[in-house]
């Protein structure tokens, strides 16, 4: 009841988890009181679902998307090419996706990769041992000798327009990390420069598949030609998400 006053739209549901994640009723209380103060769900639970996968997820990190399991699955179909896959989650956040590939690849090298400090301490969390976590801007974060050598890169790195930030949902703009976010003009500064930069990291025949708006994809699409790829663009109009693939032939 008091989650419906508070405007949530899945209230029930919402009330259920809280209830389930709660040992006690005064811990009901308290967590049922940061939700009603706005935090996003998944802060106050912990976790977030990512195409059938509990992600663990922490305040200061970015929550997963559903939008961006269509990047997964696209990544999955890509990954599936190569016996050994060797794939980099870059922007990788908590590691989400980097769990699907997990799960799907147990034979699998898998590296991810974040700029904050929190996101890489999360994508430990959530895969131990079984992913190479690595810290620092885009491509700079790996070790040289991945230099040619990467099958699959999947990044969902930040695409919203610098001027767009003000109008997100209220959760997203108080509560996530603005680097998380921030494409910079026109949004797409990380994704260029991830297009510029792949080819050097990525095996021959490599993919690179990143996630941006439909509005977003024909430039960007331009963009990874320019820089050697065959590019190919699939939308989901159901969320209005693109992921555009690039082919380094
Ligand atoms: C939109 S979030 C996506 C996180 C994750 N891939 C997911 O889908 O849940 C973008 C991530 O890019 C990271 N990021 C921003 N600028 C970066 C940079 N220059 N180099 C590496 N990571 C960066 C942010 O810290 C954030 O975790």
């Amino acid at each position: 009841m008091r989650l419906q006053s508070a405007g949530c739209v899945f209230a029930l549901e919402e009330a259920e988890h809280l209830l389930r994640a709660a040992d006690s009723p005064d811990e009901a209380e308290a967590l049922l009181q940061r939700r009603l103060s706005g935090e996003p769900l998944e802060y106050v639970l912990g976790w977030a679902e990512f195409l059938g996968r509990r992600v663990r997820v922490v305040p200061g990190v970015f929550i997963p998307r559903r939008r961006t399991e269509f990047l997964a699955s696209a990544a999955l179909e890509s990954a599936s090419r190569w016996e050994h896959p060797v794939i980099l989650d870059l922007c990788c956040g908590s590691g989400a996706l980097s769990t699907v590939f997990a799960g799907a690849f147990p034979e699998a090298e898998l590296h991810a990769a974040d700029l904050s400090s929190e996101a890489v301490a999360a994508a430990r969390l959530n895969l131990g041992e079984r992913a190479e976590i690595h810290q620092g801007d885009l491509f700079a974060a790996l070790p040289f000798r991945l230099r040619g050598s990467i099958d699959v890169v999947a990044a969902n790195a930040p695409y919203v327009p610098t001027d767009q930030l003000p109008f997100l949902p209220r959760e997203a703009r108080i509560h996530e990390p603005a680097q998380a976010l921030d494409g910079g003009r026109e949004g797409l500064e990380l994704l260029r420069r991830i297009a510029a930069d792949a080819p050097a990291w990525l095996s021959s025949g490599g993919e690179l598949l990143v996630e941006c708006s439909e509005g977003q994809a024909p430039g960007l699409q331009a963009d990874f030609r320019a820089s050697g790829f065959q590019a190919l663009v699939r939308t989901d109009a159901e969320t209005g998400t693109a992921v555009v693939t690039g082919v380094l032939r």
